[in-house]
């Protein structure tokens, strides 16, 4: 078994592909994380180099007319106070985000239907005018919303896949279909988006099998921006409490995309380090190369509960930006002046597999 793990680990690092059985056997390994984790550091040296990513995050309405079962923004929960931002002053934000030196901006919010097509394209001109680089993550669209936000200037745009796993899918979001998620990412590959995508890790009934199979997805689209989620109990909805943390799976995830994507964006997320402290850093030095720092204004904050105790709740975006910078530099890595594209590098790759 041991013997097998440093196989796999070493032909990830050389090749960059592995099959099902393979990813498995990594995700099922508790001995060699330590190997598993500094040699997705060591792919994301090399590909990517130290600089880190920031991408401010605003998180401009917590509406959701979607009821996914594991979420706090799901609209049957009645225990949440909404609240959304006008599009002038959601460009307000943006164009502080700017001065305090974020090159990128991700709007994102529940699917909330008051930002209609006119209301998102002016948003997205305006953002666009800024000469920042602008992600989307508003939800499930027609291929017509996402074409006329595309014409509008929007860079990326995010859509978790969630789980592959299509019983999961159908039981944990009810109402949506897992055909047309994956519809909807495939449309926004075609509109020429830089896509991002990703996972929940840890959701009641998913197997290591089903993440194996999540993994496969995300390298077959191939995506351009991987987000990986530990699951995170919210007494606000109906899912089941796991009762345990899914930070160091999360972390395993994270790594194995590492070593089969070796030139993409990959955040560490704000779950992670909700779940444990300094997550994210930990989750730098284990193949990502990107942080989404929080830029929504205070008062909003408490009020995007997707899960409890989500860290910088009570802080300001000018505190975030300086403090995540102080983070990145006390692990001898440094934050990006630029907009953090991918800059594809498949000639890298071995092709012999
Ligand atoms: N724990 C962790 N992540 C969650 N998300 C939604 N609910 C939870 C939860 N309970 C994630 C989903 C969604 C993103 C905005 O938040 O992946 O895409
Ligand atoms: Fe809405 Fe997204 Fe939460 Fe589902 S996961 S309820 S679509 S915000
Ligand atoms: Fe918000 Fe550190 S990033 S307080």
């Amino acid at each position: 078994m041991n013997k097998n793990i440093n196989f796999i680990l070493n032909k990830a690092a050389r090749c960059h592909n592995l099959d099902e059985e393979e990813i498995l056997c990594i995700l099922e390994e508790t001995e060699n994380l330590k190997r598993l984790f500094s040699i997705a550091d060591k792919v994301r040296k090399k590909y990517l180099g130290d600089e880190v990513h920031l991408r401010a995050l605003i998180e401009f309405s917590n509406y959701c007319k979607q009821n996914c079962l594991y979420c706090g923004l799901r609209r049957d929960n009645r225990c949440l106070t909404r609240y959304r931002i006008e599009p002038q002053e959601i460009i307000e934000w943006t164009k502080k985000a700017k001065d305090w030196g974020y090159k990128t901006i991700v709007l994102q919010s529940g699917e909330d239907p008051y930002y209609n097509t006119d209301k998102m394209t002016k948003i997205i001109s305006n953002i666009k005018s800024l000469d920042v680089a602008l992600t989307l993550s508003v939800g499930e669209k027609t291929f017509e919303e996402y074409k006329a936000y595309r014409d509008a200037g929007a860079d990326r745009y995010l859509l978790r896949i969630e789980t592959t796993n299509e019983t999961l899918y159908n039981r944990l979001d009810p109402e949506m279909s897992l055909k047309n998620r994956m519809q909807c990412i495939e449309n926004i590959k075609k509109l020429g988006y830089e896509v991002g995508s990703g996972i929940i890790v840890g959701l009641p009934g998913q197997t290591l099998e089903s993440i194996a199979k999540d993994i496969i997805y995300l390298k077959s689209i191939p995506v351009d921006m991987a987000g990986i989620g530990p699951f995170i109990y919210n007494p606000s909805t109906p899912i089941e409490d796991t009762k345990s943390s899914f930070f160091e799976l999360s972390l395993k995830v994270m790594a194995v995309l590492r070593l089969l994507m070796p030139d993409i964006n990959i955040p560490a997320t704000t779950a992670m380090e909700t779940l444990e402290s300094n997550g994210r850093l930990i989750a730098l030095q284990s193949g990502a190369n990107v942080v989404m720092p929080n830029a929504t204004e205070t008062i909003y904050r408490k009020h995007y509960e997707i899960y409890p105790g989500k860290i910088c709740l009570a802080d300001s975006p000018t505190y975030c930006r300086v403090c995540i910078e102080n983070k990145i530099k006390s692990i001898n890595r440094y934050v990006s002046t630029g907009k953090g594209f991918r800059v594809k590098q498949n000639e890298m790759y071995c092709k012999a597999n």
